[in-house]
């Protein structure tokens, strides 16, 4: 998204990344854009099929221990979001990339950046040809995941790592199946939570709470679906359209967040500088909301010659990050079980829940931030 980005301003970007192509297309992610993101796709001509193929998405069920509550995000904050698969948004990108004319390589190994300090960062890697190819730069973008290679290059001590381990995680499927309802269904139950989303017309993405320990192996289909069905029952007879299920994985699940996202001439963004428990579904749209930033401020600097962009960069980046930190762990708090949590814990969560949504205000809160808070403005 950057690079389309900054070829659009007329500024040169080569992209590096250790998965290849087809690794990253059939990597399972979340699919839930807010409005900001698909305008982000849209507005600056990238090759997207998110409008004709996505689905706006006007609301959510939020299930309380079998009973539905559809929170109506056009009727209390006037905004949708897109179900639009992450896969697909790549796909996209990488399309739009080769339409460019961009500079990618995937499948790359032994990445070892450096430099940050000086004029000219660079990046030594060997190709997928196995050819050894080092690139400098201007500025590199550390936009390389949880386990970024560039922010672990960064000297000790210079960055400060904020960490916060929950103890549990998701269960995911991918099904062969229509979808069960027309919306999203966010379930707490005295089973724990559950998530019913959607990919296509016939197949559906589901989720459940599970330990972080779970091994996906040890669950028959038939198994699955009984957890699933039991954790959504209720009076109204809501049931699951079943399927086969053709992937099952276990996602971790912590908040990490990296304070400042910039030292020297590496830029931190997404993943690389911070992750979210993925109720909620933030990730990409904090990754797209910082190179929304990014962009400007690059574009500033290497275009208008103004530096205050890249200075405020980080602090205008993490002040998102922190609101959408906070959402992400006060959905899950309040729609997860926990064994740890004590009898009033559990009470004063479900307590929590139905005060949200008993209250306009309360709904009005989550609706917002759900579809995304308004983009912080260029400097
Ligand atoms: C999906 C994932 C989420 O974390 C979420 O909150 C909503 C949807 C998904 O994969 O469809």
């Amino acid at each position: 998204m950057l690079a389309h980005l900054l070829r659009t301003a007329g500024i040169d970007a080569i992209v590096i990344d250790n998965r290849t192509r087809e690794q990253i297309a059939h990597t399972h992610r979340a699919g839930i854009l807010e409005h900001g993101s698909v305008a982000l796709l849209t507005e600056s001509g990238a090759r997207t099929r998110v409008l004709t193929e996505g689905h706006r998405h006007d609301g959510i069920d939020v299930r309380v221990d079998g009973e539905s509550h559809r929170i109506d995000f056009r009727a209390t904050v006037g905004e949708s979001v897109w179900l639009y698969p992450q896969n697909e948004v790549f796909a996209d990108l990488a399309a739009t990339a080769d339409a460019d004319g961009t500079e990618v390589h995937y499948g790359v190994a032994d990445t070892v950046p450096g430099g940050f300090e000086t004029d000219r960062p660079a990046v030594a890697f060997t190709d997928a040809h196995g050819v050894r190819r080092r690139i400098a730069c201007d500025w590199l973008v550390g936009a390389d995941g949880s386990r970024s290679a560039c922010r672990r290059a960064v000297g000790e001590g210079a960055l400060t790592r904020y960490f916060h381990e929950y103890p549990f995680a998701w269960f995911g499927i991918l099904v062969q199946a229509p979808p069960s309802a027309p919306e999203l269904i966010y379930a707490r139950s005295q089973r724990g939570f559950a998530l019913i989303s959607q990919r296509s017309a016939d197949v559906q993405r589901m989720y459940f709470q599970c330990d972080p320990g779970e091994d996906p192996a040890a669950w028959s289909d038939d198994r699955i679906w009984a957890e699933l069905t039991a954790r959504i029952a209720g009076p109204d007879g809501l049931a699951l359209q079943t399927g086969p299920i053709f992937e099952k994985t276990v996602l971790p699940f912590r908040s990490t967040v990296t304070h400042p996202m910039r030292h020297g001439r590496l830029l931190l963004a997404g993943d690389a500088a911070h992750t979210v428990p993925p109720t909620g579904a933030k990730g990409l749209n904090l990754a797209f909301a910082d190179v929304a930033v990014l962009f400007a401020a690059l574009r500033a600097e290497l275009v208008d010659g103004r530096r205050a962009g890249l200075d405020a960069y980080s602090a205008t980046a993490l002040e998102r990050v922190w609101r959408a930190q906070s959402f992400s762990s006060w959905l899950t708090s309040m729609l997860h079980r926990s064994e740890s949590a004590s009898p009033f814990e559990e009470m004063r969560a479900l307590g929590e829940l139905r005060g949200v949504l008993a209250s306009p205000y309360g709904r009005q809160y989550l609706a917002e931030a759900y579809t995304g808070w308004p983009r912080a403005r260029a400097r």
